[in-house]
């Protein structure tokens, strides 16, 4: 039996911890989709959105995992002759090049190794080619804890490249960390809620610029739930086209209003103080962090598993004792590194406990 009084605390990189009052938010009563009160919560969410993220185009909420999103960018905006360069510097940005494939696109891959960025040059030499109208970048890398420099790739790909459509995945990145969604210039940005929003899984927030909706009626075959156009529609009267989780809509009101009411440089500062305490910590106990500090991800540290701890180990004396657990590795990553995330509604005085329960174990 789940003992629902005594749940585990969160510290993998997604789903976060929810705190108590955003879980009461998914409990409240409901609300029918099509009623004037949906639409004036739909509405807020929205315009709250708009203001965090920077941005005056479309904003849509699926009920999805992000992973929907990833598909619905190529679906809605490639053509099946066009060539998507993918780049790929993890498990996640690595996931979108094959979603990419399975959608019947064309994909050349500009991969580096896992920890690594990808910078403005290595795009630029392959766009220079002139081979391909759309880019896939990973805003913050979720295996590796790397935050890619999006504020320079954006800046070359605007100077050398306006015309090519920019899809980004900031899965773990929305709201943890800067970005300016119309200045950066680019034509897709999406996330799931269970990260830095810290709500229960389930559902996604995707910004789409007005020129990718644009081109979406000339694509075909844009398939019926994620396809744009009819985001597009039912966005002008408050709306999604299908019925959505409600509750998250709730839950994402609640915590957007908590959002704008900080103000969100200052919980991109929060996220930056807690990233830094983590790092902190791990370098005293005598670990290194997997991409170059320069490139660290805000969100959440993935450090190399430079002692040789049993990560399943203290996890497991950690779920023991404090009913807590932190993240392994990803993937190939899986025991040579561990994550802890430090996004959204987690505290320093969280971060302060769990650091300490982990020493306290390999000690
Ligand atoms: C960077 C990144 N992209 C995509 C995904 C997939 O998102 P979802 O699990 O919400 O479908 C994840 C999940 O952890 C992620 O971290």
């Amino acid at each position: 039996m789940i003992d629902w009084r005594n749940p585990p605390k969160l510290f993998i990189p997604g789903p976060v911890h929810v705190v108590p009052d955003v879980l009461q938010q998914l409990a409240r009563p409901t609300l029918g989709h099509r009623l004037k009160e949906y639409s004036q919560l739909h509405e807020e969410v929205v315009n709250m959105l708009k203001k965090i993220l920077f941005t005056e185009q479309n904003v849509f909420l699926s009920t999805s995992s992000a992973s929907g999103m990833w598909e619905a960018c190529i679906r809605n905006c490639v053509q099946k002759d066009e060539t998507v360069l993918c780049t790929m510097c993890g498990a996640f940005s690595d996931k979108f090049a094959n979603v990419t494939l399975s959608c019947g696109r064309k994909v050349e891959e500009l991969k580096v190794e896992w920890g690594k960025p990808i910078t403005p040059e290595l795009i630029d030499q392959k766009m220079s080619t002139g081979k391909y109208p759309i880019l896939t970048l990973v805003h913050n890398e979720t295996s590796t804890g790397l935050t890619n420099p999006i504020y320079e790739i954006s800046e070359m790909m605007k100077k050398k490249y306006p015309e090519v459509l920019v899809f980004v995945d900031s899965v773990s990145g929305m709201v943890g960390m800067p970005l300016h969604f119309d200045q950066l210039g680019w034509d897709v940005v999406f996330a799931s809620v269970q990260k830095a929003f810290s709500i229960p899984p389930g559902f996604a927030v995707a910004v789409v610029s007005k020129r990718a909706l644009e081109k979406s009626k000339s694509v075909p075959e844009r398939g019926y739930y994620f396809d744009f156009q009819e985001f597009a529609k039912s966005a002008a009267k408050n709306e999604t086209p299908t019925t959505p989780s409600i509750p998250h809509v709730m839950a994402l009101h609640y915590q957007c209003t908590k959002l704008v009411n900080e103000g969100i440089e200052n919980v991109w500062k929060r996220h930056k103080q807690m990233a830094d305490f983590v790092r902190g910590w791990g370098k005293d106990a005598g670990f290194e962090l997997l991409p170059e500090l320069k490139y660290a991800s805000n969100t959440l540290s993935t450090f190399k598993n430079t002692r040789n701890i049993v990560v399943g180990d203290v996890n497991k004396a950690l779920r023991a004792k404090h009913n807590t657990v932190f993240g392994n590795g990803y993937s190939k990553l899986k025991d040579v590194t561990f994550r802890i995330a430090h996004m959204g509604d987690t505290t320093m005085a969280d971060l302060k406990e769990l650091t300490g329960w982990i020493s306290e174990e390999i000690k």
